[in-house]
C-alpha cells in the first residue's frame, strides 16, 4: 500500500529536565527529532513523512525545512504540521495533512530515535498481507502488578497495595511505529473524539483506539534498541547505542 509516516514530537519533554521540547534534546550532537526522521527514511517506508512539531518551534521547523533539501529527488514528500496538546490530538493533524492516495499510514514516535529498519520493513511487511492494524512489541523482564492507593487502617504502613499480577508471558511492552490501513485509523481518531477527558488521558498509542472498535490489532517483533528516550538514563543509553548497536 501506499504508506505515510506521521512523526510525532509535540511532546512536552517534561521527564527529560532539559526544559525544552524532547524532540530538540542533543543525542549525539543532533537534535533526537533528526536521528528519528533520518531513521524513517533509511528504511525507504514512506511516500510522504509528515511531522508533528510542538507550535513555534521554528528550530526543529528549520532543520526540518533544510532537511527537505538534503533529501534526493525521490525521497518522501516531507510535511510540517502543528502538533496538539495531547498525542492523539498530534496525529489527527498528521493525518489532516496526508497526501491524496495514501492507504496505510505508521505512527511513530520522535522518542524512539533509534529504533532499526528491520522494525519498520516488520510492520509494513504484515499491512500489506492485509493486517489492519500492526504493532511492533516486545517481552517484558519485569513481573507487573497493578497497585492502588493503601486506604484505611494499613494506610500507614506504604502508599501503595497490590490489586493483582498480570501473568508475564502474556504481557508485551508496545513500540512504534504502530501501522494501520488508513481507513481503520481514520475511524479509531475519529470515534476518539467521542471520549471523555479521562477516557481521552488513558489513551497513551493508536492501536488502543482500534482495539476499542473491536479491530484485531496483529503483533510483530520489536526491537531493545527501539527504546523510547524518557528519562535521563534513556539518554546515557541511546548515546551509547549511537557508540555502537547490540548485534
Ligand atoms: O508523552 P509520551 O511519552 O506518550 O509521548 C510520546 C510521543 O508523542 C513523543 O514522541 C511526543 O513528542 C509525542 N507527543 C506529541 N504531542 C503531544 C504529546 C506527545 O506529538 N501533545
Amino acid at each position: 500500500p501506499v504508506t505515510a509516516v506521521i512523526l510525532v514530537a509535540a511532546g512536552s519533554g517534561q521527564r527529560l529536565g532539559y526544559g525544552i521540547p524532547k524532540a530538540a534534546v542533543p543525542l549525539g550532537g543532533e537534535p533526537i527529532l533528526m536521528h528519528a526522521l533520518r531513521g524513517i527514511v533509511a528504511s525507504g517506508t514512506g511516500s510522504q513523512v509528515c511531522i508533528a512539531l510542538p507550535p513555534g518551534e521554528d528550530t526543529l521547523r528549520r532543520l526540518c525545512e533544510d532537511f527537505r533539501q538534503e533529501l534526493a529527488d525521490g525521497g518522501p514528500l516531507l510535511s510540517i504540521v502543528d502538533g496538539g496538546a495531547t498525542r492523539a490530538e498530534s496525529v489527527r493533524a498528521g493525518l489532516a495533512a496526508l497526501m491524496d492516495g495514501i492507504e496505510a499510514v505508521l505512527v511513530h514516535d520522535a522518542a524512539r530515535a533509534l529504533t532499526p529498519e528491520s522494525v519498520f520493513h516488520r510492520v509494513t511487511d504484515a499491512l500489506a498481507a492485509g493486517a489492519a492494524a500492526v504493532i511492533p512489541a516486545v517481552a517484558v523482564v519485569d513481573t507487573v502488578k497493578t497497585v492502588a492507593a493503601t486506604t484505611g487502617k494499613d494506610a500507614h504502613l506504604a502508599p501503595e497495595v497490590v490489586t493483582g499480577t498480570a501473568p508475564r508471558e502474556e504481557l508485551r511492552a508496545v513500540q512504534t511505529p504502530q501501522g494501520f490501513h488508513l481507513d481503520t485509523l481514520l475511524k479509531a481518531h475519529e470515534a476518539a473524539r467521542g471520549l471523555d477527558q479521562n477516557e481521552s488521558a488513558a489513551v497513551t498509542d493508536d492501536a488502543m483506539l482500534v482495539e476499542m472498535l473491536g479491530i484485531p490489532v496483529h503483533v510483530v517483533r520489536g526491537s531493545t534498541q527501539s527504546l523510547k528516550i524518557t528519562t535521563p538514563l534513556d539518554l546515557i543509553l541511546a548515546e551509547g547505542l549511537l557508540e555502537g548497536p547490540l548485534g
